[in-house]
């Protein structure tokens, strides 16, 4: 059985840190070793048996750390269980459907044939960096959208996946 995740995560104001965090917290509850790291960070992903990915959106697409993450571990990725997700929509949209993926994003799901990606609701609070994230706020768009309970759901399908499956680490 992979025992080892890593969560791997672009964030610009923190709080897609804060759903890699969680998602790994779930893992480790699931019995798994898991740990969150910003993906600009990782210098490599060989000793992980399974990878989720995750990152903010800015203008449709997937945070630029994320994206280079994929491009420079995707002969990697491609040979281990591979989950990605987006953190983005300020409004309980994501709770009430599947977003489906960015094009970039769909692209990256295809190319490293990962397993599934979902959508979450994104954060935007006072302090977030740059004039748009402040006129954002300044029209009374932000707020807090993430759903730690779905976060959580969604993990919990992962550990299964992860439990059934036999992984050889090369
Ligand atoms: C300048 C800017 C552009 C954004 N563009 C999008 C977007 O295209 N789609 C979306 O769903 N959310 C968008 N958002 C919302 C962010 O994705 C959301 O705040 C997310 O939680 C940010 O993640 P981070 O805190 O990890 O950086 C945007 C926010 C800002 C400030």
């Amino acid at each position: 059985m992979p025992d080892s995740v890593l969560v791997a995560y672009g964030t610009t104001n923190g709080s897609t840190a804060r759903i890699a965090e969680a998602i790994a917290d779930v893992l480790r509850k699931e019995g798994l070793t898991a740990e969150a790291r910003p993906a600009r960070s990782v210098e490599s992903v060989t000793s992980y048996d399974a990878v989720v990915v995750g990152g903010g959106l800015y203008a449709g697409r997937w945070h630029k750390d994320a994206r280079r993450f994929v491009r420079r571990y995707r002969r990697d990725l491609d040979e281990r269980p591979l989950w990605l997700f987006s953190s983005g929509p300020l409004d309980p949209s994501a709770s009430e459907r599947d977003i489906p993926p960015v094009p970039g994003v769909k692209k990256a799901m295809d190319q490293l044939d990962a397993r599934e990606h979902v959508t979450f609701g994104g954060c935007l609070e006072e302090g977030a960096k740059g004039w748009v994230a402040r006129m954002i706020l300044r029209s009374g768009k932000g707020g807090d959208f993430r759903d730690f309970t779905a976060i959580e759901a969604w993990v919990a399908r992962i550990g299964s996946e992860l439990a059934g499956a036999t992984f050889e680490r090369s």
